[in-house]
């Protein structure tokens, strides 16, 4: 199934839950602008942008467009060019009150005017909602077994904090290979690592295993933040930071295994909800400190985590649909309220 099956799958059925009039229905999965560079992609990640930034309750809607390239075979000076004139392209569509890029795969957060705590903020929000999750069935962070696929800007800093919070992260990779250590990585060291190896690959702080064996690791939690289209057989919870990272048949097979999903739309929200937290801070030219950054944070991944089980409770569904629904019913409520007619 392609991601934008999957993804109009779960719309449909949060849809018929939620007793949409079909017209409604059909008028939302319209995409309000479509730059053509993958279009089914683009769009699948386009709408749960949309999803996305309703179910964190932010002033947003959900756009995606990105430039094909491999941004680790450019210098800094060909990204700057690159950057520059992909901005110069669409300069007419983007500004603070029309649509505001923010970072995501490939990307840095090399900026001026950017807030404190930008870069961590979706993998804090990743510590945050797993929390939330974890404390709903009497345990925290500290002695649950984490794996993480991928180690950029996701999956290094979910991998210091969940740490620092006492997690064992047991197995790490990257697109250069895959490390193991049962006892727990030193991930201090392994960030020192892979900025002056550009990758993991060659660690000596634990066994360097096969990187596709990774996803079939024992382990509590696991963490893909890399690609689209993962599976583990073993975790008890997969929060999922990639965009749509699990094809639905294994959805099933895993919902009958008893593990737990936490997902994309509400697992990776951190990362544009500090993207709202920066653009508030440059429009009021008031800048916050790094502590009231990462509160409000928190106030919105645990608020959003608690929307999406009441949405679970009401519809008698699992956290991903409960989190589509939340979504699905604001934007539409939204859109009959500013006078949408069948
Ligand atoms: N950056 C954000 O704020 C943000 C927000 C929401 C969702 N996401 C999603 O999280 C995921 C990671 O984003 P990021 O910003 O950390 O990207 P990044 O470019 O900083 O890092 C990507 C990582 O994935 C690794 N990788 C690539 N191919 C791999 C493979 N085949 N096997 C294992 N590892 C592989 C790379 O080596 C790198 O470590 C993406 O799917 C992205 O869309 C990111």
């Amino acid at each position: 199934m392609n991601a934008l099956a999957a993804t109009s799958r779960n719309f449909k059925q949060a849809a018929k839950l939620l007793g949409l009039d079909s017209k409604l229905e059909k008028s939302l999965l319209i995409p309000f602008r479509e730059i053509k560079v993958d279009p089914d992609e683009v769009n699948a990640l386009a709408q749960l942008m949309t999803w996305k930034t309703a179910v964190a309750n932010i002033p947003y809607g959900g756009a995606k467009g990105g430039i094909g390239c491999s941004p680790g075979d450019l210098s800094i000076s060909e990204l700057e060019r690159l950057t520059r004139v992909f901005t110069q392209k669409i300069h007419d569509l983007i500004g603070i009150h029309a649509d505001v890029p923010a970072p995501d795969m490939g990307t840095n957060s090399q900026d001026l005017g950017g807030s404190l705590g930008r870069d961590a903020a979706t993998g804090r929000g990743v510590l945050f909602a797993t929390e939330a999750l974890l404390a709903e069935h009497g345990k925290g962070i500290a002695g649950q077994r984490f794996v993480i696929q991928g180690f950029g800007n996701v999956g290094s800093w979910a991998a210091q904090l969940i740490s620092e919070a006492g997690g064992k992260v047991i197995a790490i990779s990257d697109v250069t290979g895959a490390v193991k250590n049962t006892n727990g990585l030193d991930i201090p060291k392994l960030v020192k690592h892979s900025a002056e190896n550009r990758g993991i690959k060659g660690f000596n702080g634990g066994d360097s295993i096969d990187p596709h064996s990774l996803l079939t690791e024992e382990c509590d939690v696991l963490i893909p933040a890399a690609l689209g289209g993962v599976i583990n057989k073993l975790a008890l919870l997969v929060a999922e930071m990639s965009s749509y990272p699990l094809p639905g048949f294994h959805l099933q097979i895993l919902a009958k295994k008893g593990v737990l999903i936490l997902p994309d739309i509400l697992a990776n929200s951190g990362g544009v909800t500090v993207s709202y937290f920066e653009w508030v801070q440059n429009i009021q030219g008031f800048m916050w400190d790094e502590e009231k950054v990462n509160a409000e944070l928190k106030t919105y991944m645990t608020r959003g985590f608690k929307d999406v089980k009441e949405m679970c409770r009401s519809h008698n569904c699992d956290l991903r649909m409960g989190a589509f629904t939340l979504g699905v019913n604001r934007v539409a409520r939204a859109t009959v309220l500013r006078g949408w007619e069948a």
